[in-house]
């Protein structure tokens, strides 16, 4: 009854002047923070952070912008086939994928580095990206390449390094003194060189061994966690690397002609201790354990362009994991994964205009002859 004498209209009570401006402010105060925060996002307050829009940037001024492919990794052919796990993960990550069973792979051997028709030489660098996939799980994705660790301590240490093979504008070759400086302030790099350096290569995509080089956990189902680093080992015998031919596509050709049987590796993990390093320029001691924990095969290769290619829209994304396998205190994974997002937005928006990929489907289906 009070309260309809004060205010007979049954209206909310008129601000004066000084409350409507306290208002006013009240909710331009929250408009600014919240520009602000999308433009912190963005990376428009601090351009010098490394956002994934300078690491896409810094490949596409090292290799190029190639149009549609992926702006790492971009010379490659996707595989399809299957995951036969051991079981012998079960004390160590409660993964369904990682149970006894027979699930489904999709796959995509490449070149590192973002020119799609670089030609095929000995000393690049090969990589295996797989997807494990069981029908109503959780998937496992991962991307290994061919070398014992990874040069770089952290992203903005390999994004540094990125930019001393900028070409020069004068001299249309990277200057040698930028590499000097980079070695200077990060003699770290040298070591890890080193040991990529010893890296013994074999004579094509089949027989090598891949890495994941990046350090994971493995949580079972007491939640107790290791450290981990996977690999897969080839099945196929090792051959020494024969001399580079003038094919522009001979590893691949090699690679879909071996494939004509299918081709296995076995899945080794390595068992970490609590103060084993994260970094993956730092390797893990030899005797440190090793379990199998599964064997991967792939028997069927297909090109890229083709309608039927799975491997063309998935980015192998390493922070993809199953719940008893997630990441670690090692923070590569997770700005590879903002990378990996923004290479494949930038090519989904691109598809159309995509020039073909160097291995056609046509070279697959002649049995790598065309
Ligand atoms: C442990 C270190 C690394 C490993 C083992 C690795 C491995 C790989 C592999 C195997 C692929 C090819 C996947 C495919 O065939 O589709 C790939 C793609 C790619 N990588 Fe990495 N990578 C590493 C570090 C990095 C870093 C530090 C960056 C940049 C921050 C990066 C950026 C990319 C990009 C942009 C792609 C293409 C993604 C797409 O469009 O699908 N990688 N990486």
């Amino acid at each position: 009854m009070d309260q309809d004498k004060r205010n007979p209209s049954g209206l909310p009570p008129r601000l004066g002047p000084a409350a409507l401006a306290i208002r006013f402010g009240v909710i331009g105060l929250a408009t600014l923070c919240l520009a602000g925060a999308f433009a912190y996002t963005g990376g428009w307050l601090t351009p010098e952070r490394l956002s994934p829009h300078r690491v896409i940037d810094g490949f596409e001024a090292t290799s190029g912008k190639h149009i549609g492919f992926r702006r790492n990794h971009a010379k490659g052919v996707c595989a399809t086939g299957w995951f036969d796990a051991t079981g012998a993960a079960g004390p160590y990550s409660k993964a369904r994928l990682l149970t006894p069973g027979h699930y489904p792979v999709v796959g995509r051997f490449a070149f590192a580095g973002g020119m799609p028709y670089v030609p095929d030489a000995p000393g690049l660098i090969r990589s295996l990206a797989l997807q494990i996939k069981p029908s109503g799980g959780e998937e496992w994705r991962m991307a290994m390449i061919d070398i014992p660790v990874f040069p770089f301590a952290n992203v903005d240490t390999f994004y540094e390094q990125m930019m001393t093979s900028v070409p020069d504008p004068k001299t249309g070759k990277p200057d040698p003194d930028k590499m000097k400086a980079f070695v200077a302030a990060h003699p770290e790099f040298l070591t890890a060189y080193g040991l990529v350096g010893k890296r013994v290569a074999s004579s094509g995509f089949a027989n090598t061994t891949y890495n994941g080089l990046n350090t994971f956990l493995f949580v079972n189902h007491e939640g107790v966690s290791v450290p981990v680093r996977w690999s897969v080992v080839p099945e196929q015998a090792f051959a020494p690397l024969g001399p580079k031919l003038e094919d522009k596509n001979y590893l691949f050709d090699a690679l879909i002609a071996d494939a004509a049987k299918p081709l296995k590796w076995k899945v080794l993990v390595t068992i970490g201790q609590a103060d084993d390093p994260v970094r993956p320029d730092l390797p893990w001691p030899e005797t440190r354990k090793q379990i199998d924990i599964g064997t991967v095969t792939l028997d069927k290769l297909v090109g890229e362009d083709s309608a039927g290619a799975a491997c063309t829209d998935i980015t192998f994304d390493p922070t993809v994991l199953p719940a008893g396998i997630s990441t670690s205190a090692d923070g590569i994974p997770a700005a590879r994964s903002a990378a990996y997002a923004r290479s494949f937005l930038l090519r989904e928006h691109e598809r159309s205009a995509k020039p073909p990929s160097a291995v056609t489907e046509s070279e697959v289906n002649a049995g790598g002859k065309s």
